[in-house]
């Protein structure tokens, strides 16, 4: 049993979402000991928050995975789902008999991603909807109040306890794959951002407003195959919230192209075609967006 005056927490991944997430908890009368297990060092952390204000912050921090000192209560990932491994080499120092692991990343496949290395019912999924971007080490522009989605449960309830501002407000929901798979449509049409090398705006095009509701439509079919409660109407969703964003707005896919890092199409496009195959469900639109994104990433390298 953790005593909630004394909670430890590590956040492996201190980018965009782990520094605007520890930022946020270094104000948290509940946390007793914050870490930031980053891969680049870091001195700070300086938080533009949504109002307008600033967190400034300077938790310990660690490069590497033999200076941790013992477990912690909970392990926060909000690594890329392409730097796993990395993540998994904290995990080891970091999680004890009764840590919890929280995975805050994108995609359907949080719990699967960390099972080779954490036991499956000692890892909560996050599903992440906070607008932020690393502007430098530790500089980070948290853009607007946003939700962690979490089960509801026991675990959930013990991650919700740690967010009590409503700039990271935390939301319990007793249909998590709903979310996480309505979640996916909206981020596997975004593919078309980094394939145009357009930002959002990109979707006045009536083709590419099409395509989007495509890959978004497939994204449906092969979620409700897999139990998600999705509406028809989820597509043309997708579409109409890609228009009211701002047209220069660029999605983490086509920022993470922009700045030549790897991509995450298997979490976003890949992983709809690979869950679909076995259903025989139809993914073409989707199976083709990750494969020109992987040749890309292959390109670069
Ligand atoms: N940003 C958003 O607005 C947003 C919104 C919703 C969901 N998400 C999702 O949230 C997840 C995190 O995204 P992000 O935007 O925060 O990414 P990010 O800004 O690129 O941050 C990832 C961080 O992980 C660090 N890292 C990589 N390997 C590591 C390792 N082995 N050990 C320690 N740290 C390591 C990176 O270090 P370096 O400094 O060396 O690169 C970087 O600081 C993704 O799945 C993303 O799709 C993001």
């Amino acid at each position: 049993m953790i005593d909630a005056t004394t909670i430890s927490v590590a956040v492996v991944g201190p980018g965009a979402i782990g520094g605007t997430v520890a930022a946020w908890l270094s104000r948290s009368p509940l946390v007793g000991r914050l870490i930031l297990c980053a891969r680049s060092s870091l001195e700070r952390l300086s938080v533009e928050t949504p109002d307008g204000g600033r967190i400034e912050a300077t938790p310990m921090v660690l490069t590497c995975p033999d200076q941790v000192e013992g477990p912690v209560d909970w392990v926060l990932v909000a690594t890329k789902t392409y730097d796993v491994a990395g993540a998994a080499a904290w995990l080891k120092p970091l999680m004890g008999p009764d840590s919890r692991l929280a995975v805050l990343q994108n995609g359907v496949e949080h719990v699967e991603r960390f099972a080779p290395f954490v036991p499956a019912d000692r890892i909560l999924p996050v599903i992440v909807d906070v607008p932020a971007e690393r502007e430098g080490p530790g500089m980070i522009r948290h853009r607007r109040n946003g939700t962690l989605t979490v089960p509801k449960g026991e675990a959930g309830e013990a991650f919700a306890a740690l967010f009590r501002e409503e700039a990271l407000r935390p939301v319990l929901t007793d249909d998590f794959i709903t979310a996480a798979w309505t979640k996916l449509a909206l981020n596997c049409a975004g593919a078309v951002c980094a394939l145009t090398g357009q930002p959002s705006g990109v979707v006045a095009s009536p083709g590419v407003a099409e395509l989007m509701r495509g890959m978004a439509a497939e994204c449906v079919a092969v979620g409700r195959a897999l139990g998600a409660d999705l509406g028809d109407d989820l597509p043309g969703w997708v579409v109409e919230r890609t228009r009211a964003s701002p047209p220069d707005s660029v999605n983490s896919l086509y920022g993470d192209r922009l700045a030549g890092r790897s991509m995450e199409w298997d979490a976003r496009n890949a992983v709809i075609a690979r869950l679909g195959e076995p259903l025989g469900v139809p993914t073409p639109l989707n199976a083709m967006a990750a494969t020109l994104l992987s040749a890309m990433g292959w390109s670069l390298a």
